[in-house]
């Protein structure tokens, strides 16, 4: 990537075009076929679960986090494409504020010309049988804005300056006449044509050649500048959101875990997500994101989050207070049968029982039966001198032998909020650094 220009690097305005509060997007899983087939036939799936950010006019905010972590139903929210549980988004247009989450659909026609969206694959968002010239012009002439001279004065305008140059040979071509990265300038071509405020740019370089990547960021840029748009970049890969934003949001099941300057946030992250994600840059493809050195690599389900931080089951800085609870000790068990032999196996996955009734999160998990109460005990206590450094023992209050088992229960956890933190806002317990806490390794 080329060097960020000075100008996306100073031109940020203070003003604020979105404040969105505690917003919350749930899908509901009940009735759907798929959710069924996979047992998860009950609530509901916290794509975007209590975000609150600004959004700057004429900033670009990038949107940064694995797959499934809520990054485009966020941005789709923005635009008022899908209806928010709770929470508001509130759009400071020019006649005044507006809650996108709460508008009518009228209201939201009204302001579909300001607030555009762009997504990663321009074959699906052009067809393939209308010409350049109409797929362009399209926006125009479904507001009854121009037509006729007028029409294709302005298709013409707007062609030359995403570098369809001269118009004239583009408007009669066809989707299938034109490369994957001359497609996308065509449909940010329409995108702008309305002069809008905002535009939500969802993954918009990631289907095209590697060459002309930068370019389409580049000409992105011009275009914000030349026409004073804010956008969102809604991006895995992180070396083009450290060229081409202002500000990243880091997410992670559905919500904002860190958010500032990018050259702050990659200058020196704070989240242990965000640092994990950035030990992962050198990615030979940025599509993939996998962040390197995490324990416990799986993302958990975002129907049914972790309690406390989102993070503490795969965070290598967990302390004690961060919300360990009965599924984390379900994976503890699991991970330490792993390093056994099938007998040994057999004989203590006997004594323990089913774990399935550890995967209803819950601060409290027994074990085992009242006769098998000692032995269960014994193995939990040889488990945790194996590894008394584990994170999770830091998090147990008690073990307790009783009629029904062994209860092992946790500690209450911490679901941090975003703080601010030397320039950053970030949510997690280490910041700012002033609370003192209980440590997690080494206390056996
Ligand atoms: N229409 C829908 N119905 C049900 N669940 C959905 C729907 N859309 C998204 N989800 C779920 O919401 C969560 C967030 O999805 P979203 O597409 O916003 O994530 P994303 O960060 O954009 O992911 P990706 O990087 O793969 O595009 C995921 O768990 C996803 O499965
Ligand atoms: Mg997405």
């Amino acid at each position: 990537m080329p060097t960020k220009p000075e100008a996306t690097a100073t031109a940020v305005a203070s003003d604020s075009l979105f404040d969105v509060e505690e917003l919350e997007v749930h899908y509901d899983l009940r009735g759907g076929s798929l959710a069924r087939l996979f047992g998860r036939d009950t609530g509901v799936v916290r794509a975007v679960d209590g975000v609150s950010f600004q959004l700057r006019r004429g900033e670009v905010l990038g949107l940064v986090g694995e797959s499934g972590s809520g990054k485009t139903t966020l941005g789709r929210a923005l635009l008022g494409l899908v209806r928010p549980t709770s929470g508001a988004v509130r759009y400071h247009a020019g006649q005044g504020p507006v809650d996108i989450a709460t508008s009518s659909n009228r209201e939201l026609r009204g302001l579909r010309r300001e607030l555009q969206m762009v997504f990663q694959d321009p074959n699906a968002a052009l067809n393939p049988s209308m010409d350049i010239e109409t797929a362009v012009g399209h926006p125009l002439k479904i507001h009854g804005i121009a037509k006729g001279a007028e029409l294709r004065h302005r298709v013409a305008d707007a062609l030359e300056r995403v570098g369809l140059a001269p118009a004239e040979r583009y408007m009669s071509k066809y989707p299938s006449d034109l490369s994957g990265g001359q497609k996308q300038r065509a449909v940010l071509a329409r995108a702008v044509i309305l002069g809008p405020e905002l535009l939500v740019a969802d993954e918009p370089i990631s289907m095209l050649d590697m060459s002309v990547r930068a370019k389409i960021l580049e000409l992105m840029l011009g275009l914000k500048a030349d026409l004073g748009l804010t956008y969102v970049y809604i991006t895995h890969d992180l070396a083009s959101a450290k060229f081409f934003c202002d500000r990243v949001a880091i997410m992670y099941l559905g919500r904002i875990v860190e958010i500032g300057p990018t050259d702050e946030i990659f200058a020196s992250p704070k989240h242990p997500y965000t640092k994990a994600l950035l030990a992962a840059i050198p990615e030979p493809d940025p599509e993939r994101m996998v962040p390197r050195d995490l324990p416990r690599g799986e993302i958990p389900d975002a129907a049914k989050p972790p309690m406390g931080c989102h993070f503490h089951p795969r965070c290598p800085e967990a302390v004690a207070q961060c919300g360990w609870e009965s599924r984390d000790l379900r994976v503890l068990l699991e991970e330490h049968w792993t390093r056994r032999d099938p007998a040994a196996y057999e004989r203590e996955g006997d004594l323990v029982g089913s774990l399935d009734k550890l995967d209803t999160p819950a601060k409290e998990a027994t074990l085992g039966t009242g006769s098998s109460a000692a032995e269960v005990h014994q193995l939990l206590d040889r488990i945790r001198g194996e590894d008394p450094s584990e994170p999770l023992w830091s998090g147990v209050e008690e073990v307790v032998e009783g009629p029904d088992g062994v209860s092992v229960r946790f500690k209450a956890g911490v679901d941090p909020a975003l703080r601010q933190s030397d320039g950053v806002e970030v949510a997690c317990i280490h910041h700012p650094v002033s609370v003192t806490l209980e440590p997690a390794r080494g206390d056996g």
